[in-house]
């Protein structure tokens, strides 16, 4: 039997009350988790102090000019999100290759939610994906050789890039900026494409996205439909113009919750200073990804961050020098998941979900793009 333990935000000692001991399926190939109460209401603020984060000070001074000037008011309710570690969300997206009723029972007995279920209903037997409206956060499951995980732990926005997609099985897909994996993942539990490409430059991220593949697709499924390439994401649009149906562009972005608690000041004030090179590198990423597209196939440009230089000023910047690029309406999809999350107004080519109390998940932008011929 192997042990699996909670995340290692958690102090070992609470880590303990709140193991999840793993057993094997009959078919030897999912982990099945038997779940042991977790720690009792006394330890839930021993919990939220081990999750305390140091605020890098730069980092929040930058975000405060920047935003507030972008976002006013709205920019106060995602700051005291942004800065309360301890209230953020987390949500937890079923492995279709590895089903385990007893996990979603044990989600549902938790006061988890499959919240796509409610707002897409015509989803609900491919994109499983459970949320709570309490600030708890369900156990990571460790990488097992040959073991498929049950559930990828996410930011539960992270899915509207791969829910504006819209991937019909059979179809050609680019994921141009993989790693960790994602998306990926989320991609392969809502269709079943003709081949899949994730591809990620970065060594050490390649490796992540290989593992995290491994840990939740089938052997037979990743040899018949995936590849994963290790490219610059400015190769494909002149090297494999016109290939594919759907490219995902999940762009490099200054990912705002993880600048502002990045623990090497040196390495902030670095990201501070380069980080108005990072639309120059964003509108590459996209242009190449539309040259990449087949006429008549659409692509999805997204990032982790609030800032309107990388998310609607670089898809302005390509609709503005192509006039075969349409901006697709995602209105639809805002308003059938507007119970779950906060969009901010005026965002011109796409959606910004922006945290706000009890609604804690994004930043995320998302833009669709249409290619007519
Ligand atoms: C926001 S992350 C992607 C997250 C991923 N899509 C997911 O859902 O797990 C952006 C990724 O782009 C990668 N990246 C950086 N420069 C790139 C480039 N020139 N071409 C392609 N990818 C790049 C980064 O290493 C990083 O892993």
């Amino acid at each position: 039997m192997a042990t699996l333990r909670v995340p290692c935000v958690l102090s070992r000692r609470l880590a303990v009350a709140a193991d999840v001991q793993l057993g094997l399926t009959g078919r030897g190939l999912c982990a099945e988790p038997r779940i042991q109460p977790g720690p009792r209401p006394s330890q839930q603020s021993q919990i939220k102090q081990n999750r305390q984060k140091q605020i890098c000070l730069p980092a929040l001074k930058h975000f405060d000019e920047k935003y507030h000037q972008e976002l006013g008011e709205l920019w106060d309710k995602a700051r005291e999100v942004l800065l309360n570690p301890s209230s953020w969300q987390y949500a937890v997206l079923l492995n279709r290759f590895c089903p385990s009723e007893l996990l979603e029972k044990h989600l549902q007995s938790q006061k988890y939610y499959n919240f796509l279920q409610i707002a897409l209903p015509f989803l609900q037997h491919s994109l499983r994906c459970y949320i709570s409206r309490t600030q708890c956060r369900y156990p990571k499951q460790r990488h097992q050789n040959e073991r498929l995980k049950q559930y990828y732990l996410l930011n539960a926005a992270s899915l509207l890039p791969v829910l504006a997609l819209g991937i019909q099985d059979g179809e050609c897909v680019l994921d141009m900026c993989a790693a960790p994996g994602g998306k990926s993942v989320a991609i392969l539990q809502c269709s079943t494409p003709g081949h899949l490409l994730c591809n990620e430059p970065d060594n050490l991220r390649y490796k992540w996205l290989q593992q995290t593949l491994d840990s939740f697709v089938p052997e037979d499924v990743k040899r018949s439909i995936i590849s994963v390439t290790q490219r610059d994401g400015r190769y494909f649009g002149s090297h494999l113009p016109e290939m594919y149906d759907k490219v995902l562009v999940d762009a490099p972005c200054s990912n705002d919750r993880s600048w502002l608690f990045s623990s090497d000041l040196f390495q902030t004030c670095t990201r501070i200073a380069h980080r108005p090179k990072l639309p120059t590198l964003q509108r590459q990423l996209l242009r190449s990804g539309v040259n990449a597209l087949r006429p008549g196939g659409s692509l999805v440009y997204s990032t982790c961050t609030l800032s309107h230089a990388e998310n609607d000023d670089v898809v302005s910047s390509l609709l503005n020098s192509c006039d075969n690029i349409q901006a697709v309406d995602l209105t639809e999809l805002s308003c059938a998941l507007s119970h779950d999350f906060t969009f901010a107004k005026g965002i011109q080519h796409g959606l910004l979900i922006v945290p706000e109390r009890s609604k804690t998940w994004g930043p995320l932008y998302v833009s669709k793009l249409c290619k007519l011929h």
